[in-house]
């Protein structure tokens, strides 16, 4: 078995917010998930540099638009690690790799006769890179998404010939209807695909920061066809001796916010189709992250520094706190106060405390070494079926869904330390065994479901299995009472209490 997910290659105009590292989670999320199934992953991310917003952005601060794109590139690069995400390949579409196959396939694409010389005329945001359609321009010629001024632009241009695959791409929705998820961006998609598709441009002719095109040199592809390109481009090259293409292709899950969706759900499988490549099987889309009721983004300057954040709280917060928070798949705000809260109650309290708790009686009263013996089957059963549960919503990428079944059990786990008051069983060696069996009961519980936190909060439960002598995270070892725990070690707290009364992250 093989799993393949992607995030959106982001743009390098300017540097990572908490709006690109919650997309990376996500996607780390599901890779690690998969990983621990046993299976062959490959997780891609990387950045997308080429365009005007990028060439604009340079100027303006006197630079060439390759040293803007090193420098933010390696921005990106570096958050990965610090969000604990396992990339497995780090993709800039200025690699020469990566521009070859673009120059290859999009000739392919012109030798099957989708591609025709025209002329263009429209709305264009500079912001966006991106032409809109009369409907979408808003009061004062401005860009719907950035509010800015908007740009009458004519070219001649090569264009693509969307339109002709308005029937495919119907047959496409019909016949799978979770290729677009969730089903409020399907219905989107499929309502732009109904409403008439037009020929879109393929090239610019006036922009010089681009792949070339091999047949006409004057012109570069447009950036937006470029990007889409590296999510099977990048599979050819990410290692030097071997075409990891037959293996990953195609990809199991694009991961997208909305922003971006009308590119991935309609141009994206119309230009493999173009291409004759097998499409992708999934395009999970997903809600934004809000601040004070508006999109985070970049040019609002309504961002919270996501390395700020973990330098006071870890990774692991950050990671938990964007899944738990914000139903994935929806809009959510994000704020200062709802992610104290969320670390102080339910990280620190509801699971670090319990791992805490539970170790320390492990150790007082049996020296870290548990007695074999049977497990309370009340407690057995409420785990019943948990772990395929989790993988069959990970299979829909209902992360959100997921966390909470498990945080469920965690809930558990707090009430049966709070019923069986294991430190007055303590007190009466009649009822060792009972002792022995609720700690063993609770040991196990703890192990269950640290494994499957284990995608979410890799760093946590890796020192807490390792403190239960229990470090394998292999979910086939998830059921409750499949594993062994071992000898039991004291644990440095997971989440220590935080200093709340500083203020993390501002907007900037
Ligand atoms: N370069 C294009 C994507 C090309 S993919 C072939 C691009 N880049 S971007 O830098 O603007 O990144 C957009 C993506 O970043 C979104 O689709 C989403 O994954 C993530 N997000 C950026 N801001 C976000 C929020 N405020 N909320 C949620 N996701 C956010 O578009």
């Amino acid at each position: 078995m093989s799993f393949y997910v992607t995030t959106p290659i982001y743009y390098v105009n300017a540097a990572p917010h908490l709006g690109h590292a919650y997309t990376t989670i996500a996607a780390d999320v599901l890779a690690r998930h998969h990983r621990q199934r046993g299976e062959e992953v490959f997780f891609l991310t990387g950045t997308d540099e080429h365009g005007e917003p990028v060439a604009d952005a340079a100027h303006a601060l006197g630079v060439t638009p390759q040293e803007l794109a090193d420098r933010n590139s390696e921005r990106f690069r570096a958050l990965a690690p610090r969000i604990e995400a396992t990339n497995d390949f780090f993709i800039r579409t200025t690699d020469p790799q990566h521009m070859k196959v673009v120059q290859d396939i999009l000739t392919r694409v012109r030798e099957a006769g989708h591609v025709y010389m025209g002329k263009y005329e429209g709305w264009y945001c500079p912001k966006c890179a991106d032409f809109k359609a009369e409907n979408e321009v808003e009061e004062g010629e401005r860009c719907p998404i950035h509010h800015v001024q908007l740009t009458r632009e004519q070219e001649d241009n090569y264009f693509f010939a969307l339109s002709a695959f308005q029937e495919p791409l119907e047959r496409l929705y019909a016949e799978q209807e979770d290729w677009v998820v969730p089903r409020t961006r399907y219905n989107e998609a499929l309502s732009f695909i109904r409403s008439g598709l037009r020929d879109v441009p393929l090239s610019r002719h006036k922009l010089t920061w681009g792949v070339p095109v091999p047949w006409d040199p004057e012109h570069v592809f447009y950036v937006w066809f470029d990007a889409l390109l590296n999510y099977y481009s990048a599979l050819s090259y990410a290692r030097p001796d071997a075409d990891l293409t037959s293996t990953f292709w195609p990809a199991d899950v694009h991961l997208i916010a909305k922003d971006i969706l009308r590119f991935h759900t309609v141009y994206w499988p119309a230009l493999l189709m173009a291409a004759g490549i097998e499409l992708p099987r999934r395009v999970f889309v997903h809600g934004y992250l809000l601040m004070d009721g508006e999109k985070m983004s970049k040019s609002l300057g309504n961002v919270l520094d996501p390395f700020e954040v973990i330098d006071r709280f870890g990774a692991d917060a950050l990671r938990f706190y964007l899944l738990r928070d914000v139903s994935f798949g929806q809009d959510g705000s994000v704020s200062t106060a709802s992610f104290e809260q969320r670390y102080e109650s339910e990280l620190a309290n509801d699971y670090g405390n319990l791992a805490s708790r539970t170790i320390a009686m492990i150790v007082r009263y049996r020296d870290g070494a548990l007695r074999e013996g049977p497990l309370d089957s009340t407690l057995a059963g409420d785990f019943d079926g948990l772990g395929e549960r989790v993988g069959v919503l990970l299979d829909e990428v209902e992360l959100t869904g997921a966390l909470e079944e498990i945080w469920t059990r965690v809930r558990r786990l707090n009430r049966y330390v709070e019923e069986q008051a294991p430190w007055k069983l303590a007190k009466d060696p009649a009822r060792a065994d009972d002792l022995d069996r609720v700690l063993r009961t609770l040991a196990e519980g703890l192990r269950v479901v640290s494994v499957l936190l284990h995608a979410y909060l890799p760093d946590s439960t890796e020192r807490l299995l390792a403190a239960l002598g229990a470090p394998d995270t292999a979910l086939a070892r998830a059921g409750f009472g499949e594993g062994e725990v071992g000898q039991v070690r004291v644990l440095e707290p997971l989440f220590p209490k935080q200093d709340t009364t500083e203020t993390t992250a501002t907007p900037a």
